[in-house]
């Protein structure tokens, strides 16, 4: 799969430069726990955002003589970073069999991200889906024969997927469902589908971002998901993931934010449920995160405002409201929930489009 058979790079290009971007994003049920070349254990539904991006461009230049080294300079918000650059080296080298190409030509690439370094806000999924793009998009500069849209989307979210799981959802605009599921049509473990079937109501849904802890995760993605291969609760989990989207999906259809809510915040509370029953076993809520949360369900229970949490594998809250009640909602993230935050750091952030390319 992905291997393009048509591809023949005889355009004779030998240089060319664009500019990639694009948005990290925030899952609604979340993928934990995932076998094989990350290849997820459950299905998973995200919003794409829009503010928290990774900007790179990417300039290519046809080496003398190919030969089987990858020739990849990388640069970090203007400076040589060696760490970043193994890891970019790392993920080239391994999608070498479905861009042939790597070997062909020397890369350059100059990268930032909007986001704060020390907000706490993870950057794989926005970076891992910016180079995934960046190699589809030189595969089809090279290529003679034509380039669907679908393929691009397609095989870029494939890659993004092997250079960080959750990445591959961060391409399409609005909303996107990784992982095989009878609920959506061309779903698949392989790589993440657009998914377009949800009211009105919560087209443009905000996500604050509540910094309660700026420092590096307490535990790395990668030993996260492991804790799911003898977790006592495996099964369930993955049963339940798969019936809180089925449920998700239909509160998404009917605009029902009420039995969102509900689904949203058990998946966050049980996600953390599941690190706090591992072995070893990890608490990353801060109090904080607890205070946060109290204030939002009080802050709902009194005023009916659509407001709801969810938590990615961190002790941040991201804090989701339809876009109907901004005004109101935002003036209470001012006064109630900006004091409990590090350095009193709330990141606003909303549904975007996706990744997008243009020219340099
Ligand atoms: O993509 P990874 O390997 O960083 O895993 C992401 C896991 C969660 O963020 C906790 C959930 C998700 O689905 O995004």
């Amino acid at each position: 799969m992905f291997i393009n058979k048509d591809f023949f790079d005889s355009k004779n290009i030998h240089e060319g430069s664009f500019i990639v971007e694009s948005p990290s994003n925030i899952a609604l049920i979340k993928y934990w726990g995932k076998y094989g070349v990350q290849l997820p254990c459950n299905p998973s539904i995200s919003i794409t955002l829009n503010n928290a991006k990774t900007i790179a461009k990417i300039s290519f230049e046809r080496k003398n003589k190919s030969d089987d080294k990858l020739d990849l300079d990388f640069y970090f918000e203007g400076s040589h970073n060696e760490k970043f650059r193994e890891k970019i080296e790392k993920f080239f080298l391994d999608m070498k069999d479905f861009f042939p190409f790597v070997f062909d030509f020397k890369f350059r690439i100059d990268s930032s991200n909007t986001f704060p370094h020390s907000s706490g806000i993870a950057s794989s999924a926005s970076s891992m889906s910016a180079f995934a793009s960046s190699l589809v998009e030189i595969e089809k500069r090279l290529s003679e024969s034509q380039y669907g849209d679908e393929y691009y989307v397609s095989k870029a979210s494939f890659a993004a997927r092997i250079g960080s799981g959750s990445a591959c959802r961060s391409l399409y605009p609005k909303m996107a469902v990784w992982g095989d599921s009878q609920d959506v049509d061309a779903s698949t473990n392989d790589f993440a589908v657009i998914y377009k079937d949800f009211d009105l109501k919560f087209e443009g849904i905000k996500d604050s971002i509540a910094i309660v802890s700026a420092k590096e995760k307490a535990v790395s993605s990668r030993a996260g998901h492991a804790l799911m291969n003898n977790h006592p609760f495996r099964e369930v989990r993955f049963s339940n993931a798969r019936k809180n989207l089925h449920d998700l999906l239909m509160a998404l259809r009917e605009g029902d934010f009420e039995a969102f809510t509900n689904i949203v915040e058990s998946e966050a509370l049980e996600l953390h449920g599941l690190m706090m029953n591992s072995n070893p076993s990890f608490i990353l809520m801060e109090p904080n995160t607890l205070e946060i949360i109290f204030k939002i369900r009080k802050y709902r229970n009194e005023t009916g405002h659509p407001i709801c949490f969810t938590l990615d594998a961190g002790p941040n809250v991201h804090i989701l409201y339809l876009k109907s009640h901004e005004s109101e909602i935002l003036k209470f993230l001012e006064s109630d929930i900006r004091p409990l935050c590090a350095n009193q750091i709330i990141i606003h952030d909303e549904m975007g489009m996706g990744t997008n390319v243009k020219n340099s």
